[in-house]
C-alpha cells in the first residue's frame, strides 16, 4: 500500500513541468561547463545560500529538519563508530605494516578520492583503495557498505574535515566521467525514474516523508549514519537505497558504475568542505 502511494506521488513528480526545464541540464559540454551550469542552477533555486552549506544537505534547505539534526549532532551517533576506525587504522597488519604504509598522508585522504588512475584506467575510491591495500598485504579485503570499511572511512573523514572537494578530471578520465554523467541522467527502474529527476528537478519537494536534497554537496559528509539503517554507511549503500526506491535493480556496491557516479557528482562538489562522518534521517 505505502509503494502504491509512493508510486503516485513519484508520478506527480514525473509530470511537473520542471521536469521539461531541467533540460539545460544534460546540455553542457566540458566538466568546468557543468560546474557552472549546476551550481547556477541550485544557486538560483536556494538564493542566499553559501556553497559551504550544501556540505549539510537537506537540513541546508529545510529550517525544520535542521533543528532537529543540529541537536542530534550535540552527541552523534556516528562517534562509537570514529572510535572503532581509529582502533582499525592503528592495528597492524599481520606483516607489521598498515595502513600509513598504504596512506603515506595519514588518515586525512578525502581530498585525495576519488582520482582517476591513468594506467589501470578506472576510478580509484577510498573503498578501493584500503580494499587493495589490505590484499596488498595479504590481509582479507572488507566487505564493502558497511561494518568495519565504514568505521575506518568515518575515522578518515573525521580527519580529513576541513579539506575541500577536489576531483580533478583530465582528457584521460572524460570518458569514465561521462560514464557517471550518463547514469545520472538515465531514467531507470520500474518508476522510470533518474537520480537527476529527484536531485535536481524536484529539489526541494517532499516524497511522503522526506525532502529532496540538492545534488550539489551529495558527496562531503560520507559515512553516515542513518537513523533508518540504525547503522553506518557509505555513499554506495545510498546510491542502492535510491534505485531501490524506484525499483530498479542495485550494482554492485565499488563495481565500475558506482565508482564512475561518484567520480561524476564528487566533482560537482568541488570547493565544497568535507564534512563527514555525519547523521542522516
Ligand atoms: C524517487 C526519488 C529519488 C531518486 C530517483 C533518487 N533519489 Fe537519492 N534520495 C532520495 C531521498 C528521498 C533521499 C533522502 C532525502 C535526501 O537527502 O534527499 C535521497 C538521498 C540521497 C543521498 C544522500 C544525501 C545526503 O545528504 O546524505 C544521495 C547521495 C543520493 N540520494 C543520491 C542519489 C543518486 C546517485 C541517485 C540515482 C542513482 C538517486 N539518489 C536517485 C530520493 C531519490
Amino acid at each position: 500500500m505505502k509503494k502504491a502511494i509512493f508510486a503516485v506521488l513519484l508520478s506527480a513528480l514525473a509530470a511537473a513541468p520542471s521536469v521539461q526545464a531541467a533540460a539545460p541540464v544534460a546540455k553542457a559540454v566540458t566538466p568546468a561547463d557543468d560546474l557552472k551550469l549546476y551550481r547556477s542552477y541550485f544557486m538560483k533555486k536556494f538564493p542566499g545560500l553559501p556553497l559551504d552549506g550544501y556540505a549539510n544537505g537537506v537540513y541546508a534547505i529545510d529550517r525544520a529538519s535542521r533543528d532537529g539534526w543540529e541537536a542530534i549532532e550535540e552527541f552523534p551517533p556516528y562517534e562509537p563508530f570514529v572510535e572503532e576506525g581509529k582502533a582499525l587504522w592503528n592495528k597492524p597488519f599481520k606483516n607489521g605494516k598498515g595502513y600509513k604504509d598504504c596512506f603515506p598522508g595519514g588518515p586525512a585522504q578525502n581530498k585525495n578520492f576519488p582520482y582517476f588512475n591513468k594506467v589501470r584506467k578506472t576510478v580509484i575510491t577510498q573503498e578501493l583503495a584500503i580494499n587493495e591495500c589490505l590484499q596488498a598485504n595479504g590481509e582479507e579485503p572488507l566487505k564493502y557498505g558497511k561494518g568495519k570499511i565504514a568505521s575506518l572511512l568515518a575515522y578518515m573523514a573525521f580527519e580529513s574535515r576541513g579539506q575541500k572537494t577536489n576531483v580533478e578530471i583530465t582528457p584521460e578520465s572524460l570518458e569514465a566521467y561521462n560514464k557517471g554523467k550518463q547514469f545520472y541522467f538515465a531514467r531507470r527502474g520500474q518508476l522510470n525514474f533518474s537520480c537527476a529527476q529527484c536531485h535536481f528537478q524536484s529539489v526541494g519537494q517532499r516524497i511522503r516523508s522526506d525532502i529532496l536534497s540538492p545534488a550539489l554537496g551529495q558527496t562531503t559528509h560520507w559515512p553516515v549514519y542513518r537513523a533508518t539503517w540504525g547503522d553506518m554507511g557509505t555513499l554506495h549503500r545510498r546510491f542502492e537505497g535510491c534505485l531501490e526506491q524506484v525499483r530498479a535493480a542495485p550494482f554492485k556496491l565499488q563495481g565500475e558504475e558506482y565508482r564512475n557516479l561518484e567520480f561524476f557528482i564528487t566533482h560537482m562538489s568541488n570547493g565544497i568542505p568535507f564534512n563527514g562522518p555525519s547523521f542522516r534521517k
